[in-house]
Formats: structure tokens, sequence, C-alpha cells
């Protein structure tokens, strides 16, 4: 069953005031079948270089030459892998990802490095150990098991999955995080990311509802293991549950004292408006009880990392794995996300025809929360944005054709919009053409795909959305907009700090129209408000003012994210 149809009154909820549904903007034009051949140039190269580095001194000791051709083009593969630094990239990350996978069946988890800068973070000793211990759980307890079976059984026999002294989560040594898929691709990639942490600290197997189109967007992460939710998963109308549920954490911390006798799972949910005893989850202890539940439901649209840092229970573990607060989403979001050979295609062909070549990439990501028609305020928001933040150069506009002759060798910049309107896009491109910029740069400015409105759940709408998001991550600098959910994934991915555009208000640029970030993490927007040694669920507190680096957000102060503390 998809989502679409079960669930209509969610997937069809207008912008919430909150505004965290995310835009998505599919590349335009007809989606065309691609010869399977044509999309392992680079594996191809690289084998072929290996190969000849090993014949090179049995060719010297031959003293012959092999036929010109492929020996001309062989060196100039080399040499340009070469200058590129390619041939020396570490394709596993510094251990982050582990060899072993089919690499045509997913050629972006291989391919990626050699599009992206170097890591900027390298993943923590103690955070391999828990990816492996995570990956060896997966296996051994995930769908297709004894364990998984013998757990479904005792979920669809409505069998309790809990009672008061029981510890039903160590049968098998097997406990399982469910996660519900709901709103737009950016908050979906958002919530995957920050329940795989909640997976990995629970120690519980994460899987994942697919919905209608997660088979389309990503590779399996995990070796010999599925992070899908089967089609047979039998509790049945879980995407419908909702904070009421008596299943529900509040109901269970609330009204039943942390009782789940006579429950066969638990709901979480941390939907960015849940209600606060509902929020109470990001205070659980699971030694206390959320760990004799076997099965954990849950839903959230949101980044649940920075409520999570606030727990004490996960404090010393979480330093351990992430000595550097400001990478917690880069990490896992590279470990986790790795675009099919369909979607990786698409970003490597707008990769290679219009950003490849430029001396510099801007990335900038405009999402207007007022309406889908086109806006002078925000166009003029972005252009005092690049340029009071240096991102892009002025015009000369005196006389006719900024006058002068054009200069013989020039930089180039590359800028790719990505939105649900064009307009932005074609106003600053005719700007470029129209007059030379002051710095004599040549600028170019592309974008994918123009949708107009946001769709849910539709698989070539969210392969064109996942697509843009990663071409962002791929640029050297990234304007985004405040809120955007979509923005937050590009610039995590990419390990970029981004400049991100303060929601204007009454259709006025704001001042000043943009800030440059505190972290590349993504922004929480349903975080705790409560201490979890107090639990005060009726007392707002500033929970941004608790730790150093859970701190108040940029673009909405009542957000939450992780940065490292200002030293
Ligand atoms: C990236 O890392 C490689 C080694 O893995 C190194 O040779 C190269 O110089 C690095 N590039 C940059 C720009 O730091
Ligand atoms: C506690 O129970 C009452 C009465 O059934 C219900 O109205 C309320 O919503 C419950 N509280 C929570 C947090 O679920
Ligand atoms: C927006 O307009 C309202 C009413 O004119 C005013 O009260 C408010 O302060 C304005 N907000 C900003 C940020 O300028």
């Amino acid at each position: 069953m998809d989502s679409e149809s079960r669930t209509p009154a969610r997937e069809e909820l207008p912008t919430s005031w909150l505004g965290i549904e995310e835009a998505a903007a599919p590349f335009a034009g007809k989606r065309t079948k691609v010869d399977v051949g044509r999309r392992w140039p680079k594996l191809v190269k690289a084998t072929v270089v290996a190969f000849i580095v090993m014949m090179a001194p049995l060719l010297v000791l031959i003293g012959g030459q092999p036929a010109g051709a492929p020996a001309v083009w062989i060196k100039s593969t080399v040499a340009s892998l070469a200058a590129r630094g390619e041939a020396q990239k570490d394709a596993l990350l510094g251990g982050l990802l582990v060899p072993g996978f089919d690499e045509p069946s997913c050629a972006s988890r291989y391919q990626s490095v050699h599009y992206r800068k170097n890591m900027t973070r390298p993943p923590s000793p103690h955070l391999l150990r828990r990816l492996r211990r995570q990956e060896a759980l997966q296996r051994r307890c995930g769908p297709g098991t004894e364990p998984y079976r013998r757990a479904s059984e005792r979920l669809s026999s409505r069998q309790s999955a809990g009672d008061g002294d029981g510890f039903v989560a160590t049968v098998d040594g097997c406990g399982y995080l469910v996660l519900i898929s709901y709103r737009g691709l950016g908050n979906r990639i958002l919530a995957m990311a920050s329940a795989f942490l909640y997976a990995m600290l629970t120690d519980r197997v994460l899987l994942v509802d697919p919905g209608k189109t997660m088979a389309d967007l990503f590779c399996e992460p995990f070796l010999g293991a599925s992070w899908v939710l089967p089609q047979d998963f039998p509790l049945e109308g879980f995407r419908d549950l909702g904070e009421d549920a008596p299943e529900s954490y509040g109901n269970v911390a609330v009204n039943r004292s942390g009782s789940v006798s006579g429950l066969r799972f638990v709901y979480a949910h941390l939907d960015h408006a849940a209600s606060p005893a509902n929020r109470l989850l990001y205070c659980d202890d699971h030694r206390q009880f959320l760990h004799r539940v076997q099965w954990v439901v849950l839903r959230t649209d949101s980044y649940i990392a920075p409520g999570i840092f606030l727990n004490p229970a996960y404090r010393e573990e979480l330093d351990m794995m992430f000595p550097r607060k400001d990478s917690v989403f880069y990490l896992l979001s590279r470990y986790l996300f790795h675009p099919t050979n369909d979607v990786w295609g698409m970003v490597t062909r707008f990769y290679n025809a219009y950003l490849k070549n430029a001396d510099e990439r801007l990335g900038i990501q405009i999402r207007v929360f007022d309406g889908d028609e086109p806006f002078q305020h925000i166009l003029d928001q972005i252009l005092e944005c690049t340029s009071e933040q240096h991102l892009l150069p002025g015009v000369v506009t005196t006389g006719v054709g900024g006058g002068g002759a054009p200069p013989l060798v020039v930089r180039s910049k590359a800028v790719l919009t990505t939105g649900l309107n064009s307009w932005y896009h074609d106003s600053i491109r005719e700007m470029y053409w129209r007059s030379p910029s002051s710095t004599g740069e040549v600028v170019s400015v592309h974008q994918p795909s123009h949708e107009e409105h946001q769709h849910f759940f539709r698989s070539i709408h969210d392969m064109k959305a996942l697509a843009e998001m990663y071409l962002l991550s791929l640029s050297d600098k990234i304007v985004t907009s405040g809120w955007s959910t979509f923005g937050y994934v590009g610039s995590g991915l990419g390990g970029l700090t981004p400049y991100i555009m303060i929601k204007p208000e009454n259709r006025t640029v704001p001042d000043p129209p943009c800030k440059k970030a505190m972290s590349m993490e993504p922004c929480s927007h349903g975080p705790p408000f409560f201490e979890c040694t107090k639990k005060e669920i009726d007392k707002i507190i500033d929970t941004g003012n608790l730790l150093p680096h859970v701190r108040s957000c940029e673009d909405m102060p009542w957000g939450r994210k992780l940065a490292d503390p200002i030293t």
C-alpha cells in the first residue's frame, strides 16, 4: 500500500505555518532511457588505468609499443585523472564506507568521491566501530532473518511486545525502529539520517517505510542487509498513527507512568508540531523503559539529532562518535545516501555539461514560502546577499553594452539555481548576458528544472529533487533559503557551511539579506523545550543555552542546530 492513498490528509497538508514542507524541483523534459554502458565511464577508465600502470614495466621490457591510438587515449586519460588528483582519492572515505558492494549496481557509492572535495571531517574511530556494529545488527536481525520473522509474528499475533519486567526487546537481541515516510523529500532525508543515529544509539535495526519512491532514489546502505521495511510488515494502518494513539510515547509516559505492559509497540511521534508530552521521547533513557519494547514506530519530518544531543543518557557516546559536533549530518549522509544509477546519471550528466569546467561553482537554492509566483523582493534578496558576501560580481551598466573590450583571459563562475520557479534564474542570467561583470568574470547560470508546484511521492519528481540536492552539494559555496530542508540537505551533504537567506517578513528584503551559518548542520524544527533532568513539559525553557554545541538556528530562532562551540 502506498502512503499517498493511506494518509491523504497528511500528504495534502498545505505548507504548514512552520513552512517545513520541502520544495523539490525536477529537471525539465522527458525522462530518457540511458544506455547502461554509458554510465560507467569513470569506472572503466579507472580499471584501464590500473591495468596500464601494472603493464607499463612490461611494455618497456618488451620494448614495443602497442597500437598507437589506444596508447594515446590511455596516456591522456592517465594525465587527466592525475591532473585532477583523482588517482589517489579514497573512495571509502576513511573507512566510512565498506568495500564489497557490487559497484556497477550503485555507481555513485564509489564514483562520487571524484566529484567532491576531500572530506573536511574524517569519521572518528568510534563512529566507525558503531557503524560496523550497526551493519552486523542489520544483517543478524533484519528482514529475511529468523529473528525478524519471529519479531513480526509477535507483532501480528497481538502478543504484548513488552511487559513490566520482561525484556522482550532482547529476545534474539533484536529491537526495531520503523520510520514512517511523509512530507517532502528534504524532510524525509533529514528524518532518515537522524532516525539512523537514534537506531545506532538504541541498538535497533532501522527499517524505513519506502513510500512509493524510495527504491528509485537510494541504494541499500548496508552490505548484505536491507533497510527497507518489507511489504508484508504486519502492523496494519501504522501510517495513520497519530499522537493521540494509545501506543504513543506521550500517553505511555504521562498516563501509564512508563508502563508498556500490553502494548505490542510504542509509537514515537516527533513531528515538528508534536505535543510536549510526545517530545518527552527526546529524554527517554532507553535503559529505563523503551528498551523493553521490541518495536518502536517513529514519525518525524525533522532532523531530530539536536534533541537527541540534549539527552544526558547519550552524551558520552555521542561525544565519542562525533568529536566535532558540526559534522553529524555530513558524515551520516555520506554514509547512508547513495543515489541509484538513474539519479546518479542525472547528477553527472548535468554536472559534466554545465558545471565541471567552471573555475568556481556557486549553488543558490531558492524556496519561497509566500507563494509560487515570482517576487521582486526575493530576487533583490538573492542579489544583495551574493553581492554583500562577494559570491557574485556586480555588473557594469554604464554605457552601451557596458563599454570597453572584453578581456581575453577570463575566469568563469557557474551558478546552479534550484527552485520551483524559473524567473529568478532567468533574471540573473539575463543580467549577466546584457552587461559584463565588474570583475571580468564570466558568469553562467543554470537551473535543471522548475516544477512550479511541489508534489509528494511522485517518483520522477523525487528523483529530480534528489539529483538537484546532490548537485547543490557539489558546489564550492552555497546560498540557501531559510527554513528549507532541501537547502539543509544540499549544504550538509556537501560539507558546505551555507549563507542562509533569512525568511523575509512583509515582503521586504531583510537586513542583513543573508548570514553565514554557524555550521553545516541542518536546523531541527521541532526540538524539546525542557530539560531532560527535570522533564517539566509545561515550562518552556531556552534549550539553546543548555549545551555549547546545541544552539538556536539562524533562520528559525526556536529551532535548534548542532555547531562546534566557539573557541
Ligand atoms: C585530497 O586528498 C588527497 C589524498 O587523498 C591529496 O593527495 C590531495 O592533495 C587532496 N586535495 C586537496 C585539495 O586537499
Ligand atoms: C492521557 O489520557 C487522557 C484521557 O484518556 C487523554 O485525553 C490524554 O490525551 C492522554 N495524554 C496523552 C499525553 O496522551
Ligand atoms: C511587518 O508589518 C507589520 C504591520 O505593518 C509590523 O507590525 C511588523 O513590525 C513588520 N515586520 C517587520 C519584520 O518589518
